[in-house]
């Protein structure tokens, strides 16, 4: 299917996807009831689904991926707690300074790239002492956004998760995109998710919903964010529309990832092979391109040639593959940047 954007190749983002007719049929047919009372039975199902599927008690439906995170720290801090997470987390940058103006806290990005060590955790972490901002928190970004879609190795999750727990902090996975971690270390999202407490998905983004995130962590922790929610305007009424897209989601769209992870690789080396960009290869959905000049005007010229990208950086572009996007686009919109590339030089 051609994505998006009148007939533009998208590749700025996961999130630009739309629903496909499959979904759009679930969506008409779902059952709906006021969830704020407690009767969407879609909702329900949804939700019983993603704490199954993640190994918690219970999960709570929420807009977006961003209330997600924010239900996370507004549960697990108190203002004055500091919170560690890596560098260009999610909640440190693209979340509108949420923590500091709802839990009024700070984020300190730890290590570099996305992805850090228990050595660099440690480092971070302040003394206990009045003066100082009090340790709470630790973030994990699985797969990590800014970091190009990085996979966080298990075994770094396992060591953080042991030194955080011996320090007495929370431990909190931006699981945004879990379920392309997921397919591409074959581990299940219950296993990636166990050493957390609380965990925050998406249905909106690589899943291909129109809308949809989930908070799963215990029944108690989850009935303390359901309150959080209503308190941020997020209790939502005959939503089980949205939920049943995100429903079909999980049962249709989870195992597809592979496709965007071979499109992404091959996007990378159509990159690399032009000889004028570097572009590590991608562990999952996403490329990020290294340009010897400035990315805006690149971002211009494919996007008078159909291609749309985005520029992550002085020097940088991002392309996210996704449902909406085939193979032979995204061969098309490599060949695209090689040639704007030779023609730049
Ligand atoms: C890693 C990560 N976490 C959280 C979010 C927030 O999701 P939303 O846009 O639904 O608020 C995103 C969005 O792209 C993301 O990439």
């Amino acid at each position: 299917m051609t994505s998006g954007s009148a007939g533009k190749i998208d590749l700025r983002s996961d999130t630009v996807t739309k629903p496909t007719h499959a979904m759009r049929e679930a969506m008409a047919r779902a059952e709906v009831g006021d969830d704020v009372y407690g009767e969407d039975p879609t909702v329900k199902a949804l939700e019983a689904r993603v704490a199954d599927l993640l190994g918690k008690e219970a999960a709570l439906f929420v807009p977006s991926g961003t209330m997600g995170n924010q239900l996370a720290i507004l549960g697990h801090t108190r203002p004055g707690d500091e919170v560690y997470a890596g560098q260009g987390a999610h909640c440190a940058w693209y979340e509108s300074g949420a923590a500091g103006a709802l839990s009024g806290v700070q984020i300190v990005e730890v290590g570099s790239g996305g992805i850090f060590d228990a050595d660099e955790l440690a480092e971070a972490i302040k003394p206990r002492a009045y003066w100082c901002p009090n340790p709470r928190l630790v973030v994990i970004e699985n797969t990590h956004n800014r970091g190009g879609g990085k996979v966080v190795p298990h075994e770094v999750t396992s060591r953080v998760a042991e030194l955080a727990r011996r320090e007495g902090l929370g431990l909190h996975l931006d699981g945004a995109r879990l379920w392309n971690a997921a397919v591409a270390t074959g581990l299940s999202e219950k296993e990636l998710a166990a050493p957390f407490d609380t965990v925050s998905v998406c249905f909106s983004k690589g899943l291909g919903a129109p809308v949809g995130s989930a908070f799963v962590s215990s029944a108690e922790r989850v009935l303390a964010a359901k309150r959080h929610r209503k308190m941020l305007g997020g209790g939502m009424r005959q939503v089980g529309i949205l939920a049943a897209a995100a429903l079909f989601a999980l049962e249709n769209h989870r195992e597809r990832l592979s496709q965007d992870h071979a499109a992404a690789k091959r996007f990378a080396e159509i990159t690399r092979e032009s000889g004028r960009a570097t572009a590590e290869p991608p562990q999952t959905n996403v490329v990020m391109i290294d340009l010897p000049g400035a990315a805006d005007p690149v971002v211009r010229a494919l996007a008078e040639r159909g291609v749309l990208v985005s520029a992550f950086g002085p020097k940088r572009l991002r392309v996210v593959t996704h449902v909406d996007v085939t193979m032979a686009e995204v061969e098309t919109a490599g060949r695209a940047l090689a040639s704007v590339l030779a023609e730049a030089s």
